[in-house]
């Protein structure tokens, strides 16, 4: 029974071509080459598909860090924080992440999706709508409890939508806006100033995701919603470290009241150990690090704005605006296959993304700290062939 529904579901996915395979293997840059060339199956490729948006996973202070961590508090967290995990270096970096992100506290998870999914099923009260914009990640829908919320989206930045939405729903009681600050598949910025306006303005818990734009967006890297002076009693921040901050984890910046309340309800907080000692090592270092990347961070968005303008002057659909991410976009996911096999035959890798990981196929091109002009020049080069 089960496993003629399993045959028919990836054989299904199959014939539609939205069947998926873990890429392929990346080792890490090649010996005395730029950091952008990788090894491993993808041997001697130029990597576009990698969220080392800061160029940091191989980082040697960074990686140093860990170790000395691993050294001071062990190789794993030996259990969940409410239990034997609480290691000093989890309270000093969530005391500063809540410094700089400008909390009350914040709170670390293991990952962005326990985060994410996490303080969303714990915000499952009743009398809760959520309003999500259209194009939110995964991990927010992943464990709203339909039985008890509501859940209505607004189409993709449209906060007149939202704000409709907003007007109407009066009889509940507990209202929840959700979005990305950068959206990590369209390359696109949400209007922090405009969420939180209509957050006040109905009084509606503002959820924001900087999953993508930890470490490349804000005056110092910390995220875009660091810029802004928001309400601490109607604002929770998720960003994570698995990005450009490049370890593993993630942080939920928030109020007192509220990180009493995710500790004693959040489920992938109390039932998981916590992460290890040495992931906590590089995160807190390269979060320390990020005031220095300004410069970096400059030249990254210029560069990738150069890339966008090129690609759409040889009649591709760029999409996003202002962001690292530079999605090529089609309406048939074969024409997206033929040019992801046509950059490969190139060496060039790129993430090909299809249904449901975003609405419609792409090939997402992530500009990072290590890819050069020539670099971005190479990519024009093959796709005016
Ligand atoms: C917007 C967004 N939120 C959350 C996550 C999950 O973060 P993590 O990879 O740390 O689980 C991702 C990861 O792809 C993401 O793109």
């Amino acid at each position: 029974m089960f496993r003629s529904y399993i045959e028919n579901y990836v054989n299904d996915l199959k014939t539609k071509n939205l069947y998926r395979n873990v890429g392929n293997r990346i080792d890490g840059p090649i010996a005395n080459e730029s950091e952008a060339i990788c090894s491993g199956d993808a041997n001697d490729h130029l990597n576009f598909s990698s969220n080392d948006y800061l160029g940091l996973s191989h980082n040697k202070d960074s990686i140093a860090a860990g170790y000395k961590a691993a050294v001071l508090y062990g190789s794993g967290s030996t259990g969940s924080r409410l239990l034997s995990g609480n290691a000093e270096i989890f309270e000093k970096f969530e005391s500063q992440i809540a410094r700089d992100k400008k909390f009350e506290s914040s709170l670390i998870f293991n990952s962005g999706f326990i985060a994410n999914s996490s303080v969303i099923s714990s915000l499952c009260i009743p009398e809760t709508i959520f309003i999500f914009d259209k194009l939110n990640h995964a991990s927010m829908y992943e464990r709203i409890d339909s039985a008890k919320t509501k859940l209505v989206r607004y189409k993709h930045l449209n906060y007149n939508e939202l704000e409709d939405i907003l007007k109407k729903c009066n009889s509940h009681k507990n209202k929840i806006i959700a979005s990305e600050t950068v959206f990590g598949m369209d390359g696109d910025i949400a209007d922090v100033k405009v969420l939180a306006q209509l957050s006040q303005k109905y009084g509606a818990l503002l959820f924001l995701d900087e999953a993508h734009a930890t470490g490349l967006y804000g005056k110092n890297g910390y995220g875009i919603s660091a810029d802004f002076e928001l309400d601490q009693s109607l604002t929770v921040v998720m960003g994570t470290f698995g990005k450009a901050l490049s370890s593993s984890g993630a942080y939920v910046a928030c109020s007192e009241l509220m990180k009493k309340y995710l500790i004693n309800r959040s489920k992938g907080f109390i039932y998981s150990t916590a992460l290890s000692p040495f992931c906590m090592g590089v995160a807190m270092h390269n979060w320390n690090l990020l005031k220095t990347f300004k410069e970096t961070r400059g030249r990254i968005i210029e560069f990738a704005n150069n890339f966008r303008h090129n690609i759409g002057g040889l009649g591709y659909k760029a999409g996003g605006a202002d962001t690292n991410i530079v999605p090529i976009i089609f309406d048939n996911i074969n024409a997206m296959l033929d040019l992801n096999i046509k950059l490969l035959k190139n060496r060039i890798l790129a993430s090909a993304v299809r249904p449901p990981a975003s609405p419609t196929s792409r090939i997402r091109f992530a500009v990072n700290a290590t890819h050069s002009e020539e670099n971005l020049n190479r990519v024009i080069e093959v796709l005016k062939k």
